[in-house]
């Protein structure tokens, strides 16, 4: 017997996690894209929120990244981002959310001619008032675009120069079919020699051979999403072995059509093969919710236990880059609810 939903949903609501996996343009709610459009005099091609929505209508990547772009062409201040970072932080925040790793595309933005500095000071700016007003502590992860090639990502990475100390580390996404991870080994070596993390996301769409590069070439320290490295078996072995943690993301897998069927999500799979996988919510405002969501819909179609649950936020400590003494303290702050509701 599965457990009633609306317990499994309460229980969700207060399990302490975190999110490492969220890309900030992605969190740009409808309400808010016209809010940015009027403060900065941007057109949209959309009369109403309504029809924004009725818009968000995929069946791959690709369709989703044309709307994703172009919704980000409303940010253009320093304060938008920050606006855009704090709104986030607070759904965060209502979720249990102790800790998340924000991704941002600063090619998005340097490429309308803003300066590197304008989307970095305004996150940077929400994620140290976050901290303080809300208790939620965020690194930043720098993500190149992988539809452009090496030499754009080398200039990112020098315009970042000044902002290094305070980025954890870089990611690589956008459309993954034709770009594999081995396009972008350089950059991602000399930002290793600058002491950042590495991640990339994988497996999305691209074959396991793109999340072996992404091991073996690119060396990270995880895999986002990495659905299709369960195509190998020798893959699946080694993510395994070396407690690679995979930043999974069920609703956006289902408005991709990564999978047919949410009933049918390979996240059980992955937990039962000794995987450390972790939920998260990619790009909430565009794939119809944020991280407790994606818990519940994955949970309620799979029948997740409370178990399981437990398991998926303590992945999504040990996963981060916290330090050890700050993951123990998140893991034992889980063990402590999961005592007082069982
Ligand atoms: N995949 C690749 N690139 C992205 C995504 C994603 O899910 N979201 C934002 N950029
Ligand atoms: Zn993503």
């Amino acid at each position: 017997m599965t457990e009633h939903s609306s317990d499994l949903d309460a229980f969700i609501a207060g399990l302490p996690k975190a999110e490492l996996h969220i890309h900030i343009e992605g969190s740009l709610e409808p309400e808010q894209m016209f809010d940015f459009a009027r403060r900065n005099r941007v057109a949209l091609p959309f009369r109403t929120v309504e029809e924004i929505r009725a818009a968000y209508q995929f069946t791959r990547l690709q369709d989703f990244l044309d709307i994703y772009y172009e919704g980000a062409k409303v940010l253009l201040s320093a304060e938008d981002f920050h606006d855009l970072g704090m709104a986030y932080f607070r759904r965060l925040a209502a979720d249990s959310g102790r800790h998340a790793e924000v991704f941002f595309d600063p090619q998005t933005h340097t490429d309308r001619g803003l300066p590197f500095g304008v989307a970095a000071e305004g996150l940077l700016a929400a994620m140290d008032e976050a901290e303080r007003e809300l208790g939620v502590t965020s690194k930043l992860i720098l993500c190149f675009l992988r539809h452009l090639d090496e030499d754009a990502a080398f200039a990112t990475l020098k315009a970042a120069e000044p902002w290094l100390d305070r980025i954890a580390g870089v990611g690589l996404d956008s459309s993954e079919l034709g770009h594999p991870p081995s396009k972008f080994a350089r950059v991602f070596h000399a930002a290793g020699e600058r002491g950042l993390k590495r991640v990339a996301h994988a497996g999305e769409e691209g074959p396991p051979q793109y999340v072996w590069e992404a091991l073996d070439v690119l060396r990270v320290d995880r895999i986002d999403h990495g659905n299709r490295a369960l195509e190998d078996q020798a893959l699946t072995a080694r993510l395994a072995a070396d407690g690679v943690t995979l930043t999974v993301c069920p609703l956006s897998n289902q408005k991709l059509c990564v999978v047919d069927d949410m009933a049918a999500h390979p996240l059980p799979l992955m937990l039962a093969l000794g995987l450390k996988a972790t939920v998260n919510s990619d790009d909430p405002a565009y794939f119809g919710g944020y991280l407790n969501a994606n818990y519940r819909a994955v949970a309620q179609a799979t029948g997740l236990s409370r178990e399981a649950l437990a398991e998926l936020a303590r992945n999504s400590f040990t996963g981060s880059f916290l330090d050890t003494g700050q993951v123990a303290g998140h893991l034992a702050e889980i063990d402590r609810y999961v005592a007082a509701q069982t």
